[in-house]
């Protein structure tokens, strides 16, 4: 069964746009038909439509609370009919009955090797706390911050003179390669069978 996917951003929409890339190919278990941002003016609205995707705002402040915002979106999915959700970059937090609602069919993509480093920041946490290897996480989304089952994690080197700046676009680097991989073998039902894993250049990638 292919699935109908919306992609949920609050910016630029990078992530967005290679998962869009990816499910152009014919095999793709999933098609993406709608993106839905939490800012008006979010890059990635009119880099989905450019692609022929419909994208709409809902923006946060347009809502008096969570709920109401929550309850907006709600609606826009139900509409397109859509049955799986990636964050991609949305910067809100989610409250745990719309989490429970899209249990097991909600990933996110977070810029670092979780556990470590959750939150906001998390390329200076990283360059704080002096590792020499950091990456990014897909995971399924549970009530619990950054903190659902692991699916898939690639690692780059944390290089000398490495500033949150030059770190995150080599972190975005995995992620555009990490994301479209983690959401094919997840919508495929592959999670939990054979491990696979890829070496491109200085990113190394390993989906469950
Ligand atoms: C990415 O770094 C992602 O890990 C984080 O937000 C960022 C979104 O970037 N959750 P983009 O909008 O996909 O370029």
């Amino acid at each position: 069964m292919t699935r109908r996917i919306a992609i949920l951003i609050s910016g630029r929409g990078s992530n967005m746009a290679t998962l869009i890339n990816a499910a152009q190919a014919p095999d793709f278990p999933g098609t993406i038909e709608l993106v839905i941002s939490s800012h008006e003016d979010a890059g990635g609205l009119a880099l989905a439509r450019e692609a022929g995707v419909p994208a709409i705002a809902v923006p946060r402040k347009s809502y008096k609370g969570k709920a109401a915002f929550e309850a907006a979106i709600t609606e826009r999915l139900d509409e397109a009919g859509i049955d799986f959700i990636c964050l991609a970059g949305f910067m809100r937090v989610l409250s745990s009955d719309f989490v429970t609602a899209w249990d097991g069919r909600m990933l996110n993509i977070h810029p670092s090797l979780l556990p470590l480093f959750r939150g906001l920041d998390v390329h200076e946490q990283a360059l704080d706390a002096g590792v020499a290897l950091s990456g990014c996480t897909v995971h399924l989304v549970t009530p619990e911050l950054d903190g659902g089952p692991i699916i898939g994690q690639a690692a780059v080197p944390v290089l000398p003179g490495d500033t949150p700046d030059t770190l995150a676009s080599r972190v975005q680097k995995a992620e555009h390669l990490l994301y479209p991989a983690a959401l094919e073998r997840c919508l495929k039902g592959e999670i939990g069978t054979e491990p696979q894993m890829v070496q491109s250049g200085e990113i190394l990638m390993s989906l469950r």
